[in-house]
């Protein structure tokens, strides 16, 4: 494929190459080129890639009683669901029905506003929050933090889109890699070495000293945007609770020897490549998150770490398996396709939904994503009161 003019002739501009980070802002963030940035991508089983909300209502409806419960214990007073990176704005679409259902009295004290610094996907949000039963609003944690708010942060598959510095082994040292222009062609390859001072960040993770067992071209990822992005997060929210859900990997499993090329993937159409460099701007980018980064960026902001779980165990405590079973229980009669004893939902229906619960369980798919809860400006009473329905036993927890 042609290099695109645009992403020519800013690395002309820039002498030829740039750090892998700055690549990946501009592929994914670049508000005319940029996947996200154009509103280029759709989420869905149709579209490039698929997320747990876009696989219907059940991830949001099993999701709601949690959020419910967080609200509640704030003081009286305005509440806000805040969605970081709210993609085609299922989700928040999504828990705005279930919380009017479940909770209309706490649901009337309530607004969603929808964090999404890319004007492409924002038009596509607001087209799916139209008829929204709540007050809709977009906003910036910048813009946030002027009035700093009540309630609840999700971010939900969205840190994995923030742009990551590449690392590489070169020589004795770690090398920033940079993206670089070749007689018309990218090219990824070794660039300035890190300053000692970034041996800090390095040595809790394992990469320090460097040793045999990480080769000449070992590379990996760090994750300079997390401590800004809690740091801004933090800032907009005065009391309450964010809840990180994404894919993530502990220190010694993300930086094992053996995961010589990172965690990095291009998703587009349901397809999946270990090449960043492919079609530049038609391909979303996505890397894993290490736990150990995300837990020291939130401490730096002032969260207060709550708990955290894999995806699968926190869906049962909060009641996944007696939704399936109910699922199971509803086509009554044996029911067979076009059979209209099986209610308003036809027998397709049930079926797509009961396959999606399963995949978010399956430790091999959604199952092992981690759901990471922190808080900020709470009471000692509200942190103990056991409002973390989501870190409970199975069947305890709804
Ligand atoms: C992978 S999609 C996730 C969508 C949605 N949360 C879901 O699960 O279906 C990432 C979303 O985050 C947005 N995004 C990227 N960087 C962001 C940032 N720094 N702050 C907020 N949103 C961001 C993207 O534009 C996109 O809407």
């Amino acid at each position: 494929m042609p290099l695109p003019a645009w992403l020519e002739q800013r690395l002309l501009q820039a002498g030829g190459s740039v750090p892998f980070r700055t690549y990946m802002e501009w592929v994914l963030h670049d508000p005319e080129h940029g996947a996200y940035g154009a509103g280029r991508l759709s989420i869905g089983p149709r579209g490039d890639f698929a997320t747990a909300p876009s696989l219907g209502p059940d991830f949001a409806a099993l999701l709601a009683p949690q959020i419910a419960r967080w609200l509640q214990e704030l003081p009286s007073g305005p509440l806000s669901l805040v969605e970081a990176g709210p993609g085609e704005g299922s989700l928040a679409a999504q828990l705005a029905e279930a919380l009017m259902a479940g909770w209309p009295q706490l649901a009337e004290r309530l607004e969603l506003v929808l964090v999404e610094p890319n004007a492409g996907m924002a038009v596509r949000q607001r087209q799916r929050l139209q008829g929204c039963p709540l007050p809709v609003r977009w906003s910036g944690f910048a813009e946030m933090a002027a009035a700093p708010l009540r309630g609840v942060v999700l971010a939900h598959e969205v840190l994995d889109a923030l742009s990551v510095e590449r690392i590489e082994r070169s020589g004795t040292h770690w090398c920033r890699q940079q993206v670089t222009l070749q007689q018309g062609t990218l090219r990824l390859e070794p660039g300035e070495p890190l300053e000692p001072e970034d041996g800090a960040r390095l040595e809790p993770l394992g990469l320090l000293p460097l040793d045999q067992r990480r080769p000449e071209g070992w590379c990996s990822e760090l994750h300079p945007g997390l401590a800004p992005w809690m740091a801004g997060c933090g800032a907009a929210l005065a009391q309450g609770r964010l809840l990180v859900i994404d894919y993530a990997l502990e220190a010694w499993r993300y930086y094992a020897p053996q995961r010589s090329n990172g965690t990095l993937m291009a998703y587009r159409a349901q397809q999946a490549s270990s090449d960043p460099l492919l079609q530049p701007g038609e391909w979303d980018l996505t890397a894993h998150l290490c736990l150990e980064s995300v837990l020291e960026a939130a401490a730096a902001a002032g969260w207060q770490v709550l708990g955290q779980t894999r995806q699968g165990e926190a869906l049962l405590a909060l009641g996944l398996a007696q939704r399936l079973h109910g699922l199971q229980q509803q086509p009554a009669g044996g029911a067979t396709e076009g059979d209209r004893s099986v209610g308003p939902q036809g027998l397709a229906e049930l079926l797509a939904r009961r396959e999606a619960l399963l995949r978010l369980v399956d430790p091999a798919a959604l199952g092992d994503f981690r759901w990471l809860a922190f808080s900020r400006g709470e009471a000692a009473s509200a942190l103990a009161s056991g409002a973390d329905l989501f870190l409970q036993e199975p069947g305890k927890g709804t």
